[in-house]
């Protein structure tokens, strides 16, 4: 072999033992797990989220992802990527994809609320990472099914399509009896234990944090500085980065000049319900309620 020729092959050698290197390097400096390939300039590199917002719906997820994007050193994913429940079949690399380009100290975090009541998600994150930070943020769990069911309404209102009434929708009969019809997605969705079990088989309590969206609606300060907290960041986000939205009655989070609040959708009017359906669906609720605090070792005051 000439020469010219060897000096070739080890510098292809040199090349390849150094990429390789550099790959090894980055995947194991990280904390969360390094996309190898897919590292741009400025040392910034997609990385799959620490943490996930996985529920629960119409609790407020979206205000909480806008509130903690404050931190500077919270990147989000401002779509719902529906990866563990919808988009699993894509791959990871899909996943990678849908995330920023992020900085070495940085926290990626993404949000799909379909998380919580999906039977095959906490498998999947699990598989990916068993270190994984999972963020629930609860609310009363009526309220919570009639913001579901307003939901509904509305987009059905939009469709053309035949309204809903929940006063028919929420209950079956059993026996004579009346129980709620857990096949009714806005009341499925407000049975927090069923959905706690099933993530309960895969990671312990101490990977959850659980925060209380009637709280953060009218104080989401305290809430936020919780997040920070499990992310292990400092407390960078200000009171004054708060702003309250006197029409809307709810905050709007102010980063550098640009205030973020929710969408025309969000916060909107409850569709009206007899006093005697909130008695039922909540006393119907209550045994759920209860095995849910038992469950996480915790009370929320839902009477
Ligand atoms: C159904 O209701 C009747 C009357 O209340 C009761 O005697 C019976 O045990 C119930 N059946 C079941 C399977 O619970
Ligand atoms: C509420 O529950 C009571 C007692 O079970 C029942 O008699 C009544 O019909 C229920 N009303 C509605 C609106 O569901
Ligand atoms: C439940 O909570 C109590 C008080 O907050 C705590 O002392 C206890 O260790 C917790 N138990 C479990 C199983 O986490």
């Amino acid at each position: 072999m000439s020469t010219f020729s060897s000096r070739c092959v080890l510098a292809i050698f040199t090349m390849a033992a150094f990429t390789a290197f550099q790959i090894f390097f980055l995947r194991n400096r990280a904390t969360s797990i390094v996309v190898p390939g897919i590292v741009e300039q400025n040392n910034l590199q997609k990385k799959l989220p620490s943490a996930l917002i996985i529920g629960v719906r119409k609790g407020g997820t979206r205000a909480l992802l806008d509130g903690i994007a404050l931190h500077p050193l919270v990147r989000i994913v401002r779509h719902e990527t529906h990866f563990f429940d919808i988009n699993y079949g894509k791959g990871i690399d899909w996943y990678a994809e849908q995330m920023p380009s992020v900085g070495e100290n940085e926290v990626v975090i993404e949000k799909t609320p379909a998380y919580f009541t999906n039977l095959k998600t906490p498998a999947r994150v699990f598989q990916m990472n068993p270190g994984m930070k999972i963020v629930l943020i609860v609310r009363h769990p009526t309220y919570r099914a009639i913001s579901d069911y307003t939901q509904v309404f509305y987009n059905k209102l939009e469709l053309n399509k035949a309204l809903p009434n929940l006063e028919k929708e929420a209950f079956t009969f059993w026996n004579g009896t009346q129980v709620l019809d857990d096949t009714y997605k806005p009341i499925r969705n407000s049975l927090y234990d069923i959905h706690i079990s099933n993530w309960l088989k895969f990671f312990p309590l101490e990977n959850f944090l659980i925060l209380n969206g009637d709280v953060f609606r009218g104080n989401p300060y305290s809430e936020l500085q919780k997040l920070e907290s499990f992310l292990g960041l400092e407390h960078q986000i200000d009171h004054s980065q708060l702003v309250f939205d006197k029409r809307k009655k709810f905050f709007c989070f102010k980063k550098t000049t640009r205030i973020r609040c929710l969408g025309e959708s969000k916060g909107r009017k409850h569709r009206p319900v007899s006093q005697q359906v909130f008695q039922n669906i909540s006393q119907l609720l209550a045994p759920h309620n209860e095995r849910f605090f038992s469950l996480i070792n915790r009370t929320f005051l839902w009477d």
